[in-house]
């Protein structure tokens, strides 16, 4: 899916496939110096951060596993309420591992939060975050994420793992809606 296939229900382009790419890079090595000498798990937190667990890992060069969360946050609508609900565990045992968690983006910052200390909890030897995007608002929580890709507006955004009403999770870039999808 691309541009073109969105027709008018696109409204802009924040972050294109080839910034992803390069800035996907850049994190990648970061995290293979950081974690010279080490084996990472990486967890990926489904459905979202299918796109760049895919594109991260296979930039890395350190050795690796790759094991999957699905979680849900109880609260109403769009907004997480910090009460997460974990849908799918992970199939490894944590204790030991240098684990670090794969998300598309950091809104509230409760999920992460709350995800971190989980992890820390059942014996993980360091519990990291990166992530593709974060949102402004996520940093009043106190989360500490070691690798952001991009800081973007508080807006809708699509694509990149991304949906809205499930859709638009295949387009290779990020980008905001035109308000009549919405309406
Ligand atoms: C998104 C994202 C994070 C979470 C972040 O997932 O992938 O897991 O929200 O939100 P927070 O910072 O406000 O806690 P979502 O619940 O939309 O599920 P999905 O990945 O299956 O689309």
């Amino acid at each position: 899916m691309d541009a073109t296939d969105m027709g008018s229900d696109l409204k802009e382009v924040l972050i294109s496939a080839e910034d992803m790419d390069r800035r996907l890079e850049e994190l990648a090595a970061e995290i293979d110096r950081d974690y010279a000498g080490k084996e990472i798990l990486l967890v990926g937190v489904l459905r979202g951060a299918v796109m760049v667990m895919a594109d991260l890992s296979r930039k890395l060069h350190s050795p690796l596993q790759m094991d999957w969360m699905a979680v849900s946050s109880y609260g109403s609508g769009t907004k997480s309420s910090g009460v997460v609900r974990i849908l799918k565990d992970l199939d490894q045992d944590v204790n030991g591992r240098h684990v670090l968690i794969v998300e598309d983006i950091i809104d509230s910052g409760l999920t992460l939060s709350w995800l971190q200390k989980n992890l820390l909890t059942r014996g993980a030897a360091s519990v990291e975050i990166a992530t593709a995007m974060r949102k402004p608002r996520a940093a009043k929580v106190d989360v500490d994420v070691a690798y952001v890709g991009f800081e973007i507006p508080d807006e809708f955004v699509v694509g990149y793992g991304l949906d809205y009403a499930e859709k638009y999770r295949h387009l290779p870039f990020v980008g905001t809606l035109a308000p009549h999808v919405y309406q």
